[in-house]
C-alpha cells in the first residue's frame, strides 16, 4: 500500500494506472476509520481495479467552536485496517498541500439551496467547506468513482448535485448506515460520548423507526416527528430537528404528495451533552395504508 502525502507522488501514481486503463475509486474520509468507513472501501473494491483513501481533517468544514482541535486523528491505526481490505493507496495530505495559498485561497464552492437548509442552517458554512475539499480531492485524484455514507445523507446528496451541475465525471455511489448493535449509526463522534450519554444515543434510531413506522400507518407527519421530538427531549436529547422530506432535494412533503412510490427520508440531528449526533433513515411509504 502506498502512503503518500504530496499531490506530485499521487498524480504520477493515478495516472500511470489511468494508462493502463484500471478503475479508479476514492473514498474520501477524516481518518479515525471505523466500520462504516471499512464498508465504503469494500464497495470500493467492487467498482474499480484500484482504491484511494484520503485521510484528511478538513478546518474548512469546522466553524469556530466546533470540534476541529479535538476531531480524533489515528493515521497508524487507519493506515493498519486500510493495509488489511488491501486499499492501493492512501493520500494523507496536510494543510499547507490541500490550502497552500491559506487565507489567500479565494476560491469556494458553494451549492445553495440544498446546502442552505438542515444542516446547513445550523452549520453555516460547513458544505461550503465539504463541496470545496472534495472537488480538490477529486481533481487531485482524479477519480472515476467516489464513495460516499448515507449516514451524511444530506452531504451526500449535495456532492451529487455539485457533480451534475459542474459536469465532473465522477460516479458517486452511496454506502449504506453502518450500525452499532443497539441501532446508534457508527461515526467517529461517537467516541466523545460518555458511557451514560452512549447508553441513550441509542434512542435516536430508535425515535426514527417508530417515527417511520407512524407515518407509514398514515399518522399525520407533524404529529409523528413533535412525537419524536418529545421522545428525545424526554431522554435528555437538545433536538435540532427530526424530519420527513422527499429524498432527492430535501423538499418537504405534503400528505397529498406521497404515493406509494415516493422515496422519503426522516434525518434527525440532536444533541447529547456535547456530542451532536445525527441519522436518517430513507423508505418508500408502504402501499397499503
Ligand atoms: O464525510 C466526511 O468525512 C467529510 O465531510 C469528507 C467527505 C471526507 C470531506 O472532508
Amino acid at each position: 500500500m502506498i502512503v503518500c502525502q504530496n499531490i506530485k507522488q499521487l498524480r504520477e501514481q493515478t495516472a500511470m494506472w489511468r494508462k493502463n486503463d484500471e478503475r479508479i475509486a476514492f473514498v474520501p474520509t477524516m481518518g479515525n476509520l471505523h466500520d462504516g468507513h471499512l464498508s465504503l472501501v469494500e464497495i470500493a473494491h467492487q467498482h474499480a481495479v484500484r482504491v484511494v483513501v484520503s485521510i484528511y481533517v478538513n478546518p474548512l468544514q469546522f466553524a469556530p467552536g466546533e470540534d476541529f482541535a479535538s476531531y480524533p486523528r489515528t493515521l497508524e491505526d487507519d493506515l493498519k485496517q486500510l493495509q488489511m481490505l488491501g486499499v492501493d493507496l492512501v493520500f494523507t495530505p496536510d494543510t499547507q498541500i490541500v490550502y497552500p495559498n491559506g487565507d489567500q485561497q479565494n476560491t469556494f464552492v458553494q451549492v445553495p439551496k440544498l446546502s442552505d437548509i438542515l444542516e446547513g442552517e445550523f452549520r453555516p458554512g460547513f458544505f461550503t467547506g465539504v463541496c470545496t475539499v472534495v472537488l480538490k480531492l477529486f481533481n487531485m485524484v482524479q477519480p472515476d468513482c467516489a464513495v460516499f455514507g448515507e449516514k451524511d445523507f444530506q452531504q451526500l446528496l449535495v456532492v451529487r448535485q455539485m457533480v451534475n451541475d459542474l459536469d465532473l465525471p465522477v460516479e458517486i455511489i452511496a454506502g449504506a448506515i453502518k450500525r452499532e448493535a443497539d441501532g446508534l449509526a457508527m461515526s467517529s463522534r461517537n467516541n466523545y460520548l460518555n458511557s451514560a450519554d452512549r447508553a441513550t444515543s441509542r434512542y435516536l434510531s430508535k425515535a426514527l423507526a417508530f417515527c417511520r413506522q407512524q407515518i407509514d400507518r398514515g399518522v399525520n407527519v407533524d404529529e409523528a416527528e413533535k412525537n419524536a421530538v418529545a421522545t428525545l427531549q424526554k431522554q435528555g436529547f437538545i433536538v435540532d430537528y427530526v424530519t420527513l422530506r422527499e429524498a432527492e432535494r430535501l423538499e418537504k412533503v405534503s400528505p397529498a404528495d406521497i404515493t406509494a412510490n415516493t422515496e422519503l427520508v426522516i434525518l434527525a440531528a440532536a444533541k447529547l451533552g456535547n456530542t451532536r449526533l445525527i441519522d436518517n433513515v430513507r423508505f418508500v411509504k408502504s402501499a397499503k395504508s
